[in-house]
């Protein structure tokens, strides 16, 4: 490695144009220093005379540089530092402690300048794969191993992004830092005309190119058990860290961690359209990959996960931008499930899996030209709140008029506990999906799901005994003989339960709407959120107001009739979607129909949901039927 020019410019940068330092100069000076002095000096011996000039002049360069740095609260540190450096190098010091020192220089530099050292959105690997082999590939070679036809007999050679050696003493930065600027004096050009988060992207991809795909695994592993919580590599630390450093901090795990976020940096990112689409489009390639790798489980696991953890947060903003795309995006994925689980081969595969990663391009382009109007947020605000909180509502209405009309107003705080403690739950569990445990969308709709058959099972009983009650004569008289007297300890506790099932199984996922919502919404658009949840509220309030006065003015006989036919009908919807939440998850088969979707009947055009709603229905009608003929022949 030859930058002597870089090393004059640098020199003569300060002087010429009277500029303070270049910050991003002084940092990949001290990136070279951190890189190249094991191959100048070893054991206080010169091993290669010119790499050690090379090394004395950037000490130096680093020192001069220091000095005219902008006067900050760390500047005497770093010169101080840089001074220590220029002592070690003189006297031929180990490497690592040249490390060391870089190290620290490099951090107070970036704690103390502006300097944009981390990416301000997911790089998209896929895309700085194609670049790599468009742009790089020639002088780099296809794998990075520094073979490219163009780098023969090339001085200085490209280099060898497999090195290890390498790998372990370069930052990601530091990578970003010399594509973004080129090594002056080599072949190695500036890419201006590529755009940030492509330099980033590109950074990345070459940044991982000496891992073994078992480290990457190994800390896929650390991440899934505890994030970043036991090994803090934020985004910070990943970009101006090297893999030596973070396994000298943190043991064999950080440097696996390391490797696994280098290859998967979207995961931290936080959750705006962009990044949920990229980590929807990484893991169907994740998925794929497993596919070709015959492991079909983990590719379904991968592709549920593409979709429940990534797409299917952006769909209620993507829903009013282009309501088409959205649907074509989510059938698409939902038949890609299907295909692994028919064992496709693994060609066809292939092709279905870049159709939907073009599809998610697609929607992510449009909606990055477009952040969602204050008038979009507030329409979906709205939808969101209305199509999550409308069925616990209508339940918890309906149990509300039936205790009011039996005379068993004392029951229903029992009710309205059940609502409370699953806000507070709701509420708790969101907090502590957000700081303390990993909820993953697949945990999410399992447990939505199963709270929406149970919710089914225990409407469609309260739906028959309701049912059951009707034919009685003496209304008055039978509610107080037998209705009060059953609503013991037990039965409130159930009524609790019921209300607890119906409200929880909503939260989480309202919230995370909200969350993503807010997100894709224009800043002065923001507050629109709050104006459609609120009449959301309203009329969600006004619903609920309506029930009961309605339902006061019926007649006894004819208000347990209709409320034995709701809670019926509400058992169905909670089974379909109970299914629907299940099959999601892809913890239940599901084979497509050609059949309507009415979302908010719960009705999804599939076999196994259809038949469990159908089954349903016909159990509902053939008890209603028996029920009728018992009571026409006691009368
Ligand atoms: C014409 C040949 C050529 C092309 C094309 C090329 N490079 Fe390089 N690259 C080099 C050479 C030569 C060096 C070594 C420079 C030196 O000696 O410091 C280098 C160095 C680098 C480094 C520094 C690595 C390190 O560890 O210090 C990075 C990063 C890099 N190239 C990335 C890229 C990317 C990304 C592309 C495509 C956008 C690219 N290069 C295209 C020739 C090339």
């Amino acid at each position: 490695m030859k930058p002597y020019f870089l090393l004059l410019c640098t020199l003569l940068l300060p002087i010429t144009a009277n500029a303070s330092t270049d910050i991003q100069q002084l940092l990949q000076l001290v990136d070279y220093i951190g890189v190249d002095y094991s191959g100048a000096v070893n054991d206080g011996q010169i091993t290669h005379a010119g790499e050690y000039d090379e090394m004395r002049d950037f000490s130096k360069a680093i020192f001069e540089q220091s000095q005219s740095l902008a006067a900050s609260a760390r500047k005497a540190e770093i010169v101080e530092l840089s001074r220590q450096l220029i002592t070690q190098v003189k006297g031929k010091g180990e490497a690592v402690d040249i490390n060391r020192i870089a190290a620290a220089i490099r951090s107070n530099v970036i704690a103390s300048y502006d300097v944009a050292v981390i990416p301000g959105q997911a790089p998209d690997l896929q895309r700085a794969k194609q670049l790599y082999v468009e742009q790089c590939s020639s002088c780099h070679g296809d794998r990075g191993m520094g073979d490219g036809p163009a780098a023969i007999n090339m001085d200085p050679p490209p280099v060898v992004f497999t090195d290890y050696n390498r790998y372990r003493e370069r930052t990601v930065y530091g990578l970003f830092n010399t594509i973004t600027q080129g090594v002056a004096g080599t072949q190695m050009k500036a890419y201006p005309q590529l755009n940030d988060i492509d330099r980033w992207g590109l950074a990345f991809l070459t940044s991982a190119m000496a891992q073994t795909g078992e480290s990457v695994k190994q800390g896929g592993a650390v991440y899934d058990r505890d994030g970043i919580r036991q090994i803090p590599l934020d985004l910070l630390k990943l970009t101006t860290t090297t893999p030596a450093q973070s396994e000298k901090s943190y043991g064999i795990e950080g440097l696996a961690l390391m490797a696994f976020l280098r290859s998967r940096p979207d995961v931290l990112f936080s959750r705006g359209n962009a990044a949920l689409l990229t980590f929807a489009k990484e893991e169907m390639s994740d998925s794929l990959d497993a596919y070709q790798k015959n492991k079909p489980k983990l590719a379904y696991k991968l592709a549920v996960k593409a979709y429940l953890e990534g797409f299917e947060l952006i769909e209620n903003g993507l829903n009013t931008i282009d309501p088409e795309l959205r649907v074509s995006i989510e059938k698409s994925m939902t038949a890609y499930r299907n295909l692994i689980r028919d064992g496709l081969p693994a060609a066809e595969l292939e092709v279905e899996t870049h159709r939907i990663q073009a599809l998610l391009q697609t929607a992510a382009d449009k909606l990055d030209r477009t952040r969602l109007s204050g008038g979009a947020a507030y329409a979906s605000a709205m939808v969101i709140l209305l199509r999550e909180g409308l069925e616990a509502l209508l339940v918890i209405a309906a149990l509300a008029a039936f205790l009011i009309r039996i005379d068993r107003r004392d029951a229903l705080k029992w009710l309205y506990g059940g609502v409370f403690v699953a806000l507070l739950l709701g509420a708790v569990t969101w907090w502590a999906s957000t700081y303390v445990i990993d909820i993953s969308g697949m945990q999410r709709e399992i447990t939505e799901g199963l709270a929406a058959l149970l919710a089914a099972a225990v409407l469609f009983y309260v739906g028959f005994w309701l049912h059951s009650k009707t034919g009685a004569t003496q209304w008055k008289e039978f509610i107080e003989n037998n209705i009060q007297k059953a609503l013991g300890k037990s039965t409130l506790w159930g009524l609790s339960g019921l209300a607890f099932i119906a409200v929880y199984r909503e939260i989480l996922e309202t919230v995370l709407f909200y969350q993503a919502l807010w997100i894709q919404t224009e800043k002065s658009g923001q507050h629109m959120i709050f104006t459609g949840f609120l009449v959301a509220s309203a009329i969600l309030a006004v619903v609920t107001w309506i029930i009961l006065r309605y339902s006061a003015r019926l007649p006894l006989r004819q208000f347990f009739a209709v409320s034995s036919i709701f809670m019926f009908l509400m058992a169905i919807v909670f089974a379909g979607k109970g299914i629907a939440a299940l099959q999601e998850a892809g913890e239940l088969g599901m084979n497509p129909v050609s059949f309507p979707t009415v979302d908010l009947l719960g009705i999804y055009p599939n076999i196994q949901g259809l038949l469990v709603q159908l089954a349903l229905l016909i159990v509902a009608i053939l008890m209603w039927l028996r029920s009728n003929r018992a009571s026409t022949q006691v009368s």
